[in-house]
Formats: C-alpha cells, structure tokens, sequence
C-alpha cells in the first residue's frame, strides 16, 4: 500500500527522518509537499501513532491524469472502492486543485462523489448508497492536471493529540512545536526551559520525545474503524507505544518553563495533567527578566509574541531585546525562538547561528537557533 504523510511547507524533512526511524519502505518527497512510503495497514497505523510533525497519513489508492470531468469520473470509477468501503459507508469528498484544467474544487468534488457512489451502487447492487455508517473522507488533489485519490486514515488533524482542550493565547500547533524542539540543539536529558510557556505546548512536545511517548498514543484514527485493517495489528502497535511510554517515564527529565501570565500557566498545568505529565514539568508564574542566570549548558526555546497576533509589534522587540539578555546572563545555554518578526535579530543583539523556514498556519515564520558559547 501506498501512504502519504503530509506536512507543513518547511517539516517535510523531519517527516522523512520520522519514517526512516520507524523502518518505512521507498521514502520520497512529494512535488506537492509531503512524504510518500510504503507500507501495509499497521504500517499505515504506526505512522499515526508516531509521526511527530505530519499533518496527516493518506492512503493513496490512485494517481493518473485529469484533463477533464470525463478522465477524471473514468479514472476514480476504476478504483475497486467495494475493496476498501463497506455498503454502508459514508464517504464525504474534499478536493483541492492546483495549477491545472479542472480547477472547481466544488465541481470536482461532485465529479468524484458520483464515480464512486456508481461504482458501489453496481457492485452492491443499490441505485442510492445509505452512508450512515463509518466514514471514509475521500481526498482529491489535483496538480498540474495529475489526480491523486486518497483515503484520509487520521480523520482529526494529527496535531489534535488530545492534551490541548483549552485554548492558550496564540498557540503554537503541537506539529510545528514538534518540528522547533526537534530542530533546536536540545537532545534528551540536556535541561530545557521555555521562559515565555503559555499553554505549555512546547514543554509537553519535548517532554514527548524524551519520554518515548507516541504523540498519538491517547487519540483515535479514522483507519480504526476500516474493515480491511487488522484491528489485532492496531491494538498490538498501541500496547507497544504505551509499553515504551511506559519504560520511558522512568527516565530523568530537567524540563520546565514559566509565563507573566497566570491564567496562561493555569492552562498550562491543565495541558500538563491532560497530557500524563503531572509532576514531571515545573512551570509557573514569571517575569522573564527576572529569571536567575544558568550555569551548564541547557536550551531555552521559545515561541516568543510576534507582534501580529499578540500584543504590538513594540512589545513583541521588547520580549526579543529581553530573550537577548537572558541568553547574555547563561552564555552556555543555546537558544531556540520561532518569530515572523524580520526584525528579532536587531532586537535580540546578536545573529542567528542557524536558521528554519515553517509556516505557522498561514504566518511565515523562521525558527532562529543562536548557538550560546558552548556547541551542544
Ligand atoms: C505566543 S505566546 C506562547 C504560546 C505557547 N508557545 C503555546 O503554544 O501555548 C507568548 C507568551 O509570552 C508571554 N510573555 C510575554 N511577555 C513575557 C515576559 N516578559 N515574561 C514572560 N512571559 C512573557 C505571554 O504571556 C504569552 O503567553
């Protein structure tokens, strides 16, 4: 089988990295963004559970050309969907399209919704398909007249983890939270501190990957519910992830962080507790500029106010200009900021050692790593 990981412009590489680690077949990136691998339904399911920075995992049942309705009606009614769809299920479309003839995703969407309920309707022998049992969302991209079909096997966004049922002030999604701490110089058992934590989202991210801890392991995928996939194959790749959790858990961990906003470390306690990590991540109420200077080497990361979406842009220099001095008082820590402000670097007093594109919703934003005296 064929699956697709996408991701956000920018995180393609650490999906690639993901899926090697995972032991994935025929990796490659996608012109259209995303990651491409092969793989039978557990693998399909690993990928859920595991993938820190993907957005979601496709099944990809076909690609061919789409120069009109007619190619593209022919070319989904060729799919076999009585292998995949049972006579009851319900099948929402989403197209998308992209430098190409057909570009009404509305029209395309109907297109493809008729091929397939006419291919079951035959193979079932229905005139109209019922669609009340589970649902299978079918996903039609189009890109310089190619169509690729895919079966969206996540259901929620894979950012949707289930920690983060209230909402911070400008949050950072949990898959790009992923990507910052994954591109900072922190490695597990490095001490790590956000001084401007919010909701806690980053803490929890890193505290994840220290732990071993699948960030799918407490949510559910939409493929859980296909006929075609060994529900034994799923409970066995679950018990796994909560069995390395589990052994995880045991190991030390010097992460913690703080914010000037009470209500904001409030949420962040609830996020903590909601993501298993009671008791292991110190945070509280705290004026960056107060923070005590750090001997040996640490990371601080932080997702900063950018100016556009909290606060004015004089603040948001002003939190950089103080990040500057943090950093000066703990030469040998390394510090990791993802910002939209082309100006954080002046305001910062020094410039970025390394430097990372990602989108943050529609924001473009870079991830800027300076290094401290000491390389980690
Ligand atoms: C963009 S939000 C961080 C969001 C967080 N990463 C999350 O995902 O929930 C920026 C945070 O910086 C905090 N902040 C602003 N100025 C600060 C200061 N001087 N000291 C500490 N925190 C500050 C704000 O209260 C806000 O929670």
């Amino acid at each position: 089988m064929r699956w697709t990981a996408a991701a956000a412009f920018g995180l393609e590489g650490l999906v690639k990295q993901d899926l090697k680690r995972l032991g994935m077949l025929r990796i490659a990136p996608l012109e259209t963004g995303g990651v491409s691998f092969e793989g039978g339904p557990a693998d399909g399911f690993r990928a859920n559970l595991w993938l820190r920075t993907a957005d979601r995992i496709f099944l990809t049942l076909d690609e061919f050309k789409a120069l009109s309705f007619d190619a593209l009606f022919e070319g989904v009614r060729a799919i076999p969907w009585e292998d995949y769809l049972p006579e009851d299920a319900s099948f929402p479309v989403r197209a998308q399209c992209a430098r190409s003839c057909l570009m009404s995703p509305s029209d395309c969407q109907a297109i493809v919704k008729k091929a397939v309920a006419d291919r079951l309707g035959a193979r079932y022998g229905r005139l109209r398909m019922p669609e009340t049992g589970a649902e299978f969302q079918i996903c039609v991209s189009i890109h310089r007249d190619t169509a690729r079909i895919d079966l969206n096997s996540s259901g929620d966004a894979l950012s949707r983890r289930g920690y983060r049922t209230w909402n911070a002030e400008a949050p950072l999604r949990e898959t790009l939270a992923a990507a910052l701490v994954l591109s900072s110089p922190w490695r597990p058992r490095l001490p790590l501190y956000d001084p401007c934590c919010g909701g806690g989202t980053l803490l929890i991210e890193a505290a994840f990957i220290a732990l071993d801890r699948a960030p799918g392991l407490k949510r559910r995928f939409a493929m859980e519910n296909w006929p075609f996939v060994p529900v034994r194959e799923c409970t066995n790749a679950r018990d796994e992830a909560q069995a390395r959790f589990s052994e995880g858990w045991k190991r030390p961990l010097d992460i913690g962080g703080s914010d000037i906003d009470p209500d904001a470390i409030e949420l962040a306690k609830r996020h903590l507790k909601q993501a298993d990590l009671q008791g292991r991540i110190p945070v509280r109420v705290a004026d960056l500029r107060q923070l005590p200077p750090r001997g040996d080497c640490g990371a601080y990361l932080v997702n900063p106010p950018y100016g556009e979406r909290l606060g004015d842009l004089k603040c948001a220099r002003a939190v950089a200009r103080q990040l500057g001095a943090l950093q000066a008082r703990s030469p040998k820590w390394s510090l990791t900021a993802i910002t939209a402000d082309a100006g954080f670097e002046k305001a910062y007093g020094g410039r970025a050692d390394r430097k990372r594109r990602f989108y943050n919703g529609r924001l473009e934003c870079e991830t800027l790593i300076f290094q401290g005296q000491e390389r980690i």
